[in-house]
């Protein structure tokens, strides 16, 4: 009999049928400004599986971001315990934590800060300078889709086309990870697609475990997994059976 986990795969219904990648326990984090205490995150347990594409949804200010940066390596927790396997992040220092980002963690943020002065190849390239085992930029460009537009300046290319430039660069070290924070927040519906369907693309071809961040509802039925955020927790948790492609998704 083949094993359960081998038949998830091949069904294309990943979702729980993987390895957790990433384990948190009852994280909390609290930030101080002055006299006030905001506690952004207010014990979150949740587990990111292997290879999923996992939507983490939720108003302003509900603690996603804050969320993401812990589990990125970004930011250090309160309370509570995240683990990447069996690497224990909450024990890290900012040292460890910064090689731990380099090695295994792709970032995807709203704003795409390219470098203006760079070509599109060039943007990427940078990266792939310091990396391991990187992609070539231009493969890099070419699962995004920009594999003609190489020599363009950020300049030159629309909103979506500078965010699919930011997405080939998280890409191109080859990162287990990718975390993406608002990827379409500054973008319209046609152009926000494109960008989703890079991403979607980056998870089915290369299996790299992708987290998203949206306030956008809609853009959850891509996702395997969902988890809702209020307040600093969790308030939802939902497996989607049958996801819709990004061009299914209208907003
Ligand atoms: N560096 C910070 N200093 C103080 N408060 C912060 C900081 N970052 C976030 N917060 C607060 O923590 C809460 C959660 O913020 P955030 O994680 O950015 O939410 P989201 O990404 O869901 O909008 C908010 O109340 C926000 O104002
Ligand atoms: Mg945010």
């Amino acid at each position: 009999m083949i094993p359960l986990r081998y038949v998830g795969r091949m069904d294309k219904v990943a979702a729980s049928t993987s390895e957790p990648i990433f384990r948190i326990d009852g994280l909390t984090k609290i930030y101080h400004s002055g006299e006030v205490e905001v506690r952004a995150l207010n014990g979150v347990t949740l587990e990111l599986y292997e290879s999923e594409m996992t939507v983490l949804l939720g108003p302003s200010g509900s603690g996603k971001s804050t969320f993401l940066n812990i589990v990125g390596g970004l930011d250090q927790a309160s309370g509570g315990t995240v683990f990447f396997r069996d690497l224990e992040l909450t024990k890290l220092s900012e040292r460890q934590l910064t090689r731990y980002r380099r090695d295994h963690v792709g970032f995807v943020f709203q704003f795409y800060n390219l470098i203006p002065s760079l070509t599109a190849w060039e943007n990427v390239a940078l990266v792939t300078e310091v990396a391991r085992k990187p992609m070539k930029p231009e493969d890099a460009l070419e699962v995004v889709g920009l594999r003609d537009r190489m020599t363009h300046f950020p300049a030159q290319m629309s909103g979506g086309e500078q965010q699919r430039v930011a997405i080939a660069r998280a890409i191109a070290k080859q990162p287990e990870v990718l975390l993406c924070d608002e990827p379409t927040g500054a973008l319209d519906s046609k152009t926000g697609i494109l960008v989703l369907e890079a991403l979607t693309r980056i998870n089915d071809e290369l299996g790299t475990t992708t987290a998203i961040i949206t306030h956008n509802a809609s853009i959850q039925r891509i996702a395997h997994r969902v988890f809702s955020f209020i307040d600093g927790k969790i308030s939802a948790t939902h497996v989607n059976t049958e996801r819709l492609k990004p061009h299914e998704v209208s907003w």
